[in-house]
């Protein structure tokens, strides 16, 4: 059992903090936010993730993890430090690191003992250098520390399955004192665990955001080449993916990558190699593909709609991806803001996101379920593939349509069972 501080108590933080007080650890998770914090305390979840609420519940109950926002109450009680606070994008792609810089200096003040500090915000590569030295300016009694770089791969939706059951752990190290505390600390998941340096550990994770993007930019490239020639872009990736060199997994053609994650490390990434005089094309066409797509289904609209003023569009799925009522860099901002410079019409559905997309998205009008929706529009749009969506009554959506139309950003269905059914249906690469 270990004495855990997270500070950053936000979709990583949270999950990293419940995670290690399942496992046995006493935690105590720090943010700036007065209102998340007492939230917490009162055991509201500010985030929609399955399975935390239950799990955030029981460790208050048995006395693994509480909420504070004092640093310096987390760091004394603590040995393990976690900063997971927010590394935003500014306007040239570069890493906003005013958090991180922040929290570093907090901690060095508050240090009373022995402290591993560790990188969990995603961060460019030589950060744990400058968190090192910003300690060691603010620590005038030189209480020892060390630095240690551990990116977290996580996936919004399924973020306490990732954390648990990853398919491998980094740890970027230089100290052995620091490399055995993180080492025992992962053991109990019994997964790979890749022992490196700090700068292998901080390059590893933007390396990985990045291809798993161009993976999914690379489908969409191919799923436009479909179109042009009349085949099914599930089939082609399908065929592609049982090389096991390639993998079925990131091969779904749709709308576009978004969320809080790809979007911007891969700016970061295009930031970070130029300032280091290399010029990274290969994922400056990654991001003009991605945001490529979203265009394409405004054209889809218009190609069934014609002019789209006086038309009315219904958005089913709002967050970023299933299973997170997350809106940050959702497909669904763009593709509304374009459909209503055209004229259309608005209405929304998403079984999660509606209160979070309410402070981005005006003028829509957001409806109770997909049927509610459906009514009067026409022409439907799947923004995510929320399963919900899956098990739609398509009969009633017909009936509910003004015209049955439905473009799937998401190829949830079938093109030719829609066709049967009497829709006009265009999904992305078939
Ligand atoms: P988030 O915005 O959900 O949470 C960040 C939290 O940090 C917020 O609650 C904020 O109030 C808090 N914070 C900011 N400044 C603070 C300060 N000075 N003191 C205390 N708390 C402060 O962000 P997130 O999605 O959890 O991402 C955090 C980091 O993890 C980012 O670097 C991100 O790239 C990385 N990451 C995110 C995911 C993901 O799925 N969201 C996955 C892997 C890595
Ligand atoms: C992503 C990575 O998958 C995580 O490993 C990483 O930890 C995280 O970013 C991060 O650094 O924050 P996340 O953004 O939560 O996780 O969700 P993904 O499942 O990766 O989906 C990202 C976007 O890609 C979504 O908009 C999704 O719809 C889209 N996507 C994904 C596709 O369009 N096609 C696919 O085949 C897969």
């Amino acid at each position: 059992m270990r004495n855990i501080c997270i500070i950053g108590t936000g979709h990583v933080g949270l999950i990293t903090g419940v995670c290690l007080a399942s496992l046995g650890n006493k935690v105590i998770c720090v943010d700036s936010d007065k209102e998340k914090i007492e939230k917490l305390k009162r055991e509201v979840i500010p985030i929609y993730e399955p399975n935390l609420e239950e799990m955030v519940r029981e460790n208050i109950r048995e006395d693994r993890i509480s909420f504070t926002t004092s640093i310096p109450t987390g760091v004394r009680e603590s040995e393990i430090i976690f900063i997971s606070v927010s590394t935003p994008s500014k306007p040239n792609g570069e890493t906003d690191l005013r958090y991180v810089e922040a929290v570093s200096t907090e901690i060095a003040r508050s240090m009373d003992s022995y402290k591993v500090i560790v990188e969990k915000s995603t961060v460019p590569v030589k950060t744990g250098e400058r968190i090192k030295k910003t300690i060691e300016i603010n620590n005038p009694r030189n209480i020892e520390f060390d630095i240690v770089s551990n990116p977290e791969f996580l996936r919004e939706g399924e973020a306490i399955h990732d954390f648990m059951h990853p398919d491998r752990i980094v740890i970027g190290v230089e100290q052995e004192r620091a490399k055995d505390i993180m080492l025992e600390l992962y053991r109990p998941l019994n997964v790979p665990i890749i022992v490196t340096d700090i700068k292998s550990a901080e390059l590893i994770k933007h390396a990985s955001n990045s291809f798993l993007a161009l993976k999914i930019s690379y489908i969409n490239a191919v799923s436009q080449i479909c179109e042009k020639v009349g085949t099914d872009i599930k089939e082609v990736a399908k065929g592609m993916g049982l090389d096991k060199r390639i993998g079925h997994d990131f091969l779904e053609a749709g709308v576009g990558y978004g969320g809080s994650c790809f979007p911007k490390d891969l700016s970061a990434f295009i930031k970070i190699s130029h300032d280091l005089g290399y010029d990274f094309e290969l994922l400056k066409a990654v991001q003009r593909i991605n945001a490529m797509q979203r265009k394409k289904v405004v054209e889809k609209v218009k190609e069934l709609l014609w002019i789209l003023s006086g038309k009315t569009i219904g958005i089913l799925g709002l967050s970023f991806k299933p299973n997170t009522d997350d809106m940050r860099e959702a497909p669904s901002v763009t593709i509304i803001n374009s459909l209503q410079k055209e004229g259309g019409r608005i209405k929304a559905y998403d079984p999660k996101a509606i209160h979070e997309a309410k402070k981005i998205i005006k003028d829509v009008e957001f409806s109770h379920n997909p049927y509610d929706l459906a009514k009067g529009c026409d022409c439907l749009v799947i923004l995510t593939e929320w399963d919900e969506f899956k098990r739609l009554d398509l009969k009633r959506i017909k009936d509910l349509l003004n015209q049955p139309n439905i473009i799937d950003g998401r190829n949830i269905f079938e093109p030719k069972e829609m066709k049967k059914l009497g829709f006009n249906y265009k999904g992305i690469g078939r």
